[in-house]
């Protein structure tokens, strides 16, 4: 697609396009990095025409751009790509206008950006193609998430495939649209000091933890049918992991990342009834305060009342098994309402065989920590002599920050600008493939069978704690403990 563009956003009212892909086309507009795009043409279900969706979209970029990046110069050019048209997704009449607002601005290429119900995908693509929309230089772009389990994701991708090839579609993760997580690649595959040490001969165990302080409150029905497992480990958690853990790639191409990321996939152990016990952990929020405020548990929430059986968080201990990562724990945890937000991988590394000093605990271990947010940065933990007269060699750790300044730049591009970049100009790599996502589907839906027949307890923990302490447990049989 190396011709214009218009893009077409679908839920183009919605919280989505409205905290984060409008304030990333905006970005992309000032930095003069959307060249290809010719309009964008917003979509929702109310009567409105253009200039009053403009003035909207004005008030919620002064809103939710981050501080000192709005321009009044920037916004009067910007606005000149937006459109409105009203959809009712169940509406031919709508899609019929729809072509003639797209026939009209002639770009040869159409993406269209499904940030609505999952469940209207399939009826969306099917009407686009009805109405003449869909050329041989259409793209799709869907949001997660792709289901509720393996089937409905099958459907949707069986719904999708009969109007867009798979080169044509793009799930997203905006996981990977994290600079932090794309530089995973270059420390792994650039540097010959960590490639040979990536492997169960030196790495003891891996973290991944998703943290984030706030509630559900504002996700009505959607949270209490979904819980952590679904919502979170089967898409960001899963694809952090397959990067982590992936074999080297023949090139940096998408099919070539991609075959490397779904062998990972393939090779992740079924949690089952049998095992399910010693290996996840089910959590919910109970009353607490987060930041010194009080908050309501998850089922004194007006939404979540009868919801007893849905996890805010979640722990896991999955194992990999090929001959690279056989016998190392990929210890993965996701929760609401935790004490802080943020999310990180910790490559803990093996100590060595016998120390020669005499204040060496365990605490002391080498550790990669991937820092994916709130700051995206990567550091080392090691150990220097501590400085001083003594009598006897002591050790104090050391944090090496592997970060440098023009990275914290480019750090701050919100993950959704890197991925409408790529999908506009149809670079797959940071996108999930349908056999991905069916595979890490069909992981998850062991492990929710697992619960059910085993009828697995989800257990409180209070709001502003790091989730149950069975979590804690869960690491500490096998003499480890979370990384805080
Ligand atoms: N919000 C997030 O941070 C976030 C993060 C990751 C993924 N997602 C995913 O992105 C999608 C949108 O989420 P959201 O939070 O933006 O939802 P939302 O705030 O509820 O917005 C839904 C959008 O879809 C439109 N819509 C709903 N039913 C429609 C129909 N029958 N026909 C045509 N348009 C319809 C709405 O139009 P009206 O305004 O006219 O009702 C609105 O623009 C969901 O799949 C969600 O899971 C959201």
């Amino acid at each position: 697609m190396s011709q214009m563009v218009d893009l077409v956003i679908f839920g183009g009212t919605g919280d989505l396009s409205t905290r984060k892909l409008l304030p990333a086309l905006y970005q992309l507009h000032r930095d003069k990095l959307a060249g290809r795009l010719r309009r964008i043409i917003a979509t929702g279900r109310s009567d409105m025409d253009s200039a009053t969706f403009c003035a909207d979209a004005e008030a919620n970029l002064v809103r939710f751009l981050p501080e000192g990046d709005w321009d009044e110069s920037v916004w009067a050019s910007f606005s000149e790509r937006l459109v409105y048209a009203r959809i009712e997704a169940s509406q031919s009449d709508d899609y019929q206008r729809l072509a003639a607002v797209l026939d009209q601005g002639g770009a040869p290429g159409r993406l269209f950006y499904l940030a609505t119900l999952p469940s209207l995908y399939g009826a969306i693509c099917q009407q686009l193609q009805s109405a003449g929309s869909v050329n041989a230089a259409s793209r799709v772009v869907l949001e997660k998430p792709l289901g509720h389990d393996l089937a409905s994701c099958r459907q949707i991708n069986e719904e999708v495939s009969a109007v867009f090839d798979e080169e044509a579609i793009f799930r997203i993760d905006h996981y990977l649209g994290k600079e932090t997580v794309q530089n995973l690649l270059a420390l792994r595959f650039g540097n010959p000091l960590f490639h040979p040490m990536w492997n169960n001969t030196f790495i003891s165990n891996v973290q991944i933890t998703v943290a984030e302080d706030i509630g559900v409150a504002g996700r009505g029905s959607y949270y209490a049918d979904t819980g952590a497992l679904r919502d979170m480990v089967q898409n960001h958690l899963l694809q952090v992991l397959s990067l982590v853990a992936m074999e080297p790639p023949a090139s940096l191409k998408a099919t070539d990342i991609r075959d490397e990321k779904m062998k990972v996939l393939r090779c992740l152990e079924p949690i089952t009834t049998a095992n399910a016990k010693e290996r996840t952990v089910r959590g919910r929020y109970s009353a607490g305060a987060v930041s010194g405020t009080a908050v309501k548990g998850f089922l004194e929430e007006d939404a979540f009342h009868d919801a007893d059986n849905t996890e805010t968080f979640v722990a896991l201990k999955a194992s990999i098994n090929n001959w690279r990562w056989a016998g190392v724990p990929f210890y993965l945890r996701t929760g609401k309402r935790l004490a802080r937000s943020y999310s990180e991988i910790v490559i803990e590394y093996r100590r060595q065989p016998f120390s020669l000093f005499a204040n060496d605990p365990q605490e002391l271990t080498n550790k990669l920590v991937v820092h994916l947010q709130p700051e995206e940065s990567i550091s080392l933990h090691t150990v220097n002599k501590k400085p001083g007269l003594t009598s006897r060699l002591r050790l104090k750790p050391v944090e090496l920050h592997l970060t440098d300044d023009s990275q914290e730049k480019h750090s701050s591009y919100d993950a959704y600008e890197r991925l409408l970049l790529d999908a506009l100009h149809g670079d797959q790599t940071l996108f999930m493939r349908r056999d991905e996502v069916e595979t890490a589907w069909r992981w998850i839906d062991s492990i929710i069978e697992a619960w059910d027949e085993n009828g697995t307890p989800v257990k409180p923990y209070n709001a502003g704690t790091m989730g149950p302490n069975a979590a804690t447990a869960l690491v500490a049989v096998d003499g480890r403990s979370w990384h805080e």
